[in-house]
């Protein structure tokens, strides 16, 4: 019997095709989804063409063509699992020999599965079905390739996804970091005034430049920080509890005084009580980041770190 015979697939000029296709957009969204028509536009033998993308449970559907597909793929389940997990292409000619296929469109017979990968991390796969049993060739799978790499080229990948799925750890650890250094900011920035010699102009500017980012800094860590700190264990627990009621104390001295001195004139009125409460304000706010928080931060890491 003669088998029938596909057109041979070009990818040097699909290659060339893509390139131009994306050339004009960085945006993931908008080159995936134009990616995947083009890909199953390209391919005669493909009835499925898409992207799942890295989540902290697995992978998640992302732009594609052909039937609706499966919105969540558990982590190392499915062809998609396991390239993500080997970090190399997958090529199944015959799916239901694969014991852990996960079939979203019942025809589909065969399949390719290339995984997007930054600096050793998995940011997605990029998936092609057929309905033809062994669909793909070695060929095909070079080509696809190359095609896959053309799309990474041309498209601007998010942080959240060249980082991978992160733990908790890892997710505090950096955070600390960032808190370390917001802190580092802000006490230069007391260190470099003396408030008893700046007129009541100067000392306004002064405070409108550094409340703004000591605000934002205290209500990070109110929403973001203390409530994972508290989720260490008893030592932890207890101790973020206490140093965010401190900080509250402290974001609630500093809008109070903020409330206060709201102009330079009314600076200018009473400068000399002015430069006591900047310096009681100043003190809560050095005292804190000081002592208590680079405590907590130091027990965090021995804590998470393990
Ligand atoms: N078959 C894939 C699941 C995705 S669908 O084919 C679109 C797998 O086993 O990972």
């Amino acid at each position: 019997m003669l088998s029938q015979v596909r057109p041979v697939v070009d990818y040097d000029l699909l290659v060339l095709q893509a390139d131009a296709l994306l050339s004009g957009e960085t945006d993931l969204l908008a080159n995936a989804a134009n990616f995947a028509a083009f890909i199953f536009e390209a391919l005669p033998q493909a009835n499925w063409a898409g992207f799942y993308f890295s989540a902290d449970d697995g992978l998640v559907l992302g732009p594609f063509c052909g039937k609706p597909a499966c919105t969540r793929l558990a982590h190392g389940r499915g062809v998609c699992g396991e390239a993500t997990r080997q970090m190399r292409t997958i090529l199944v000619d015959d799916v239901n020999a694969f014991a852990d296929h996960i079939a979203c469109d019942s025809n589909s017979r065969s399949e390719v599965v290339v995984p997007i990968i930054f600096d050793k991390i998995v940011a997605g796969v990029f998936d092609v079905d057929s309905p033809e049993l062994a669909g793909f060739t070695p060929t095909d799978q070079a080509g696809i390739e190359r095609l896959v790499t053309t799309f990474l080229r041309r498209t601007a990948f998010p942080a959240r996804l060249r980082r991978g799925r992160t733990t908790l750890c890892d997710e505090l650890a950096r955070a600390i970091c960032e808190y370390r250094l917001e802190h580092a900011d802000i006490l230069v920035r007391f260190d470099g005034i003396d408030i008893a010699t700046l007129s009541p102009e100067q000392a306004f500017t002064y405070i409108e430049e550094i409340a703004p980012i000591t605000l934002a800094h205290m209500r990070h860590e109110a929403t973001w920080l203390f409530p994972r700190l508290m989720q260490g264990g008893d030592m932890l627990k207890k101790r973020s509890e206490h140093i965010a009621r401190e900080a509250n104390d402290a974001a609630a001295h500093l809008e109070e005084f903020l409330e206060t001195w709201m102009s330079p004139q009314i600076i200018s009125d009473d400068i000399t009580r002015f430069r006591s409460e900047f310096r009681s304000v100043e003190r809560t706010i050095r005292g804190r980041i000081a002592a208590e928080e680079e405590d907590l931060f130091t027990a965090a890491l021995a804590e998470f770190g393990r």
